[in-house]
């Protein structure tokens, strides 16, 4: 195979995808970076959107094996924010500048369909800000009431396109379950996002090229590309961390694949190295997520080890002169969909 050749093509196979991800040579890696950046800045210019996220409970029900929030781990202390408390952090992401709130958590019904119904619209009464949710899988008729209550965005990833190892690593869950949800989300209006996770044991590139294929074919407007990390109190604890250059190669690829995508340079990426966040942006990514969730809480949502904490302000402090360093700038607007026609 030819790589000038794949990388010119409009649409790539499986095949041409796996021959991206398993490129070794420097001066070949350099030009599937470079060409992904140039896709980035055809499709995503050289805005950088921000997102702020709310870890706001670390409840789980689920018993995900890569996951340090699963239920049966008691090695972790469990924390809910009140409905005011995640409000008054919706305040300080909209304070500085942000204009999506992240609202995640573990699978926690606490959270009622009315009492995130009240969350969304107090936050969209006080603040111009877009709500993205990534609260786990719930029924059709919440998703549709948060939808009609403001909320713009669902974040739910498919983690895997295997779907043997879906069923290993979620208790024997179906992924075209999973899939079902995402695509309920899409049909009530939702602007969608999908993904993976790099390096789960098991797993191989063919997997990941279909990853890349699946987020294609749900056509997904936000597409998520993180490292494995292990937790300590996890059953994959022994596991190694996912390599970086297959990271870095699966962002690149997906930008050339998916084009008019948001992809981000996730925290998992800059937990793994020094520096993640730049190296994602550089080959593909287009969204940052500074973490906002309050100092007692945030070192308990704990979904893997040494996960990074840091004081918000400075830090996007530190991300905007990064930008400036590297010809990026903050995205002025809320950052919707790169595929639907309003984008404010
Ligand atoms: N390493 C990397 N990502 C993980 N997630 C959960 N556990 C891990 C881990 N050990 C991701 C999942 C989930 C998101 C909230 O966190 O993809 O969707």
């Amino acid at each position: 195979m030819n790589l000038d050749q794949i990388l010119n093509k409009e649409e790539l196979n499986k095949e041409e995808i796996v021959f991206l991800l398993s490129l070794q040579k420097k001066e070949e890696l350099e030009k599937l970076y470079f060409q992904a950046n140039e896709v980035r800045k055809e499709y995503c210019g050289d805005e950088v959107h921000l997102r702020g996220i709310i870890e706001f409970s670390n409840y789980c029900d689920q018993e995900c094996m890569y996951c340090g929030l699963r239920r049966s781990n008691k090695n972790l202390q469990r924390y809910r924010m009140t409905k005011d408390e995640i409000i008054s952090t919706a305040g300080r992401i909209t304070k500085a500048g942000l204009k999506t709130v992240v609202l995640q958590s573990g699978e926690d019904h606490f959270y009622s369909k009315s009492l995130v119904t009240d969350i969304i619209i107090s936050i969209k009464e006080k603040y111009d800000t877009a709500i993205t949710l990534s609260i786990g899988e719930r029924g059709r008729d919440e998703y549709e009431e948060w939808k009609k209550a403001g909320a713009d965005r669902y974040l739910l990833k498919h983690e895997t396109a295997n779907d043997k190892l879906y069923s290993a690593y979620h208790q024997q869950e179906m992924l075209k379950s999973r899939l079902a949800h995402i695509r309920c989300l899409k049909q009530i209006g939702f602007q969608t996002g999908s993904g993976n996770i790099i390096g789960l044991p098991g797993q191989t590139i063919e997997d990941i090229a279909d990853d890349i294929l699946l987020c294609k074919e749900m056509d997904c407007d936000m597409c998520s590309f993180s490292p494995f990390i292990p937790s300590n109190n996890s059953p994959l604890w022994k596991i190694p961390p996912a390599n970086i250059d297959l990271t870095l190669k699966t962002i690149a690829a997906a930008r050339i694949v998916l084009k008019d995508v948001h992809i981000p340079a996730t925290t998992a990426l800059s937990t793994l190295i020094d520096g993640g966040k730049e190296l994602g942006l550089k080959v593909g990514a287009n969204v940052i997520m500074p973490n906002f969730t309050p100092l007692p809480y945030r070192v308990n949502y704990q979904i893997y080890k040494n996960k990074k904490t840091y004081d918000p302000l400075v830090y996007l402090e530190e991300i905007k002169s990064m930008l400036d360093r590297i010809g990026r700038n903050v995205g002025e607007g809320k950052g919707h969909s790169l595929k639907l026609v309003i984008n404010q």
